[in-house]
């Protein structure tokens, strides 16, 4: 049974229950009701979001599917946005941002996010092999700009690679949910079949739905660890979807492949319907010459040696700092601080950012020289 506390649609209910509060937070000062509430149930708090971890199922021998049940005041994504997920780790607070995987049709109260351990990461194998069924997690809301658009598009083509997938899966759930499929041409890549993320729905989707057409590209011989085949090129593409003119097209997966589907439909004059969820910023080729430099952290009183090419998010994660942080990736803006003076580079565009009082997006900016900032 549902508590009162989780019914948010009805209006004059909801502003009731803030009256409510309004009032009872007077007596809990100086902390707020919803401090106490959450010790009864994390999902009530409404100071913070959290979400608990109800199910949790191995897709792959190196990514996990995990149900999550948010709290108040969540809202339903978009079919292709993702959300941000702290994590703690050995003591420590980290914050990763993950596709939602489901559909927002979905009638659980419930979404799902799909995380591939990265070999030499931290956070992602935690997620994959340590959190358990009944963790509590914070969650921010939904976000980003990569779902489908209202007006439907006439004729998708995903082309995914690996987790990339993710968001291709929640935008056909959902156009499956609605009932609204069109003709829609998937091409994944993965290095082998069993490597195939979400592979046994996606297999019985295409043999129960005829409009939707599942093209496996396996890009790994037996016994190799590095990609020796099924590179996409004009060659492929024009045999797996020889219509790809015309249709409107939605990609995610590793640098390489998006740099060589940006290049294509550049030079096919349609780069205005290649549609990019990237997994990574795109960083421009540093230029000769440049230097890192002693960067220090005025209000954490940390500094250290940095190179020109290092973002100084990770730099100071290495200085034993926990600053704030979302994507990674220059779209959240969560990791902004203030260059208090020397000069930074942004590795996105290779330009140099000096000038005190001068926003750095610390995860996409490296030392550019010595600088300090204010963090
Ligand atoms: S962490 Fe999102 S912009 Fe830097």
């Amino acid at each position: 049974m549902k508590s009162p506390l989780e019914t948010t649609n009805n209006k004059p209910k909801a502003s009731l229950r803030s009256q409510v509060m309004r009032a009872v937070d007077s007596f809990a000062f100086p902390l707020r009701t919803s401090h106490y509430v959450e010790l009864v149930n994390p999902l009530w708090s409404t100071h913070k979001m959290q979400a608990r971890v109800v199910k949790v199922w191995d897709e792959t021998r190196d990514a996990r599917t995990i149900t999550l049940r948010p709290g108040l005041n969540w809202r339903t994504h978009r079919a292709g946005q993702h959300v941000r997920v702290g994590v703690p780790v050995g003591g420590k607070h980290y914050t990763r941002t993950y596709t939602i995987s489901s559909e927002p049709e979905r009638d659980d109260e419930t979404f799902t996010i799909t995380v591939k351990a990265i070999s030499d990461g931290k956070i992602s194998p935690h997620i994959v092999r340590n959190i358990k069924v009944g963790d509590y997690l914070p969650i921010g809301l939904p976000q980003g700009d990569f779902f489908l658009p209202d007006a439907q598009p006439v004729l998708p083509l995903f082309i995914t690679a690996g987790s990339g997938i993710t968001p291709a899966i929640s935008m056909i759930r959902s156009l499956i949910a609605k009932e609204r499929l069109p003709n829609t041409v998937h091409i994944h890549y993965a290095p082998h079949e069993l490597d195939v993320i979400f592979g046994k729905q996606l297999r019985e989707m295409a043999a129960t739905h005829e409009r939707y057409q599942l093209h496996e590209v396996h890009t790994h011989s037996y016994g190799e660890l590095k990609q020796t085949k099924g590179y996409f090129n004009d060659e492929q593409i024009n045999a797996l979807c020889p219509d790809w003119r015309e249709r409107e097209v939605y990609a995610c997966g590793p640098p390489g492949l998006v740099a060589a589907l940006e290049q294509h439909f550049e030079k096919a004059g349609r780069s205005r319907h290649l549609n990019i969820e990237r997994f990574l910023a795109d960083f421009a080729p540093v230029p000769d010459g440049a230097v890192g430099g002693l960067v220090k952290f005025a209000r954490s009183e940390a500094e250290i040696e940095a190179s020109h090419d290092m973002p100084l998010l990770r730099v100071a994660e290495e200085a034993g700092l926990n600053p704030p942080h979302g994507c990674r990736m220059g779209i959240c803006h969560t990791c902004n601080t203030t260059l208090i003076s020397g000069s930074v580079r942004d590795l996105r565009s290779g330009k140099l950012i000096t000038g005190d009082g001068s926003t750095v997006q610390t995860c996409v900016c490296a030392a550019a020289g010595d600088c300090v900032l204010d963090q």
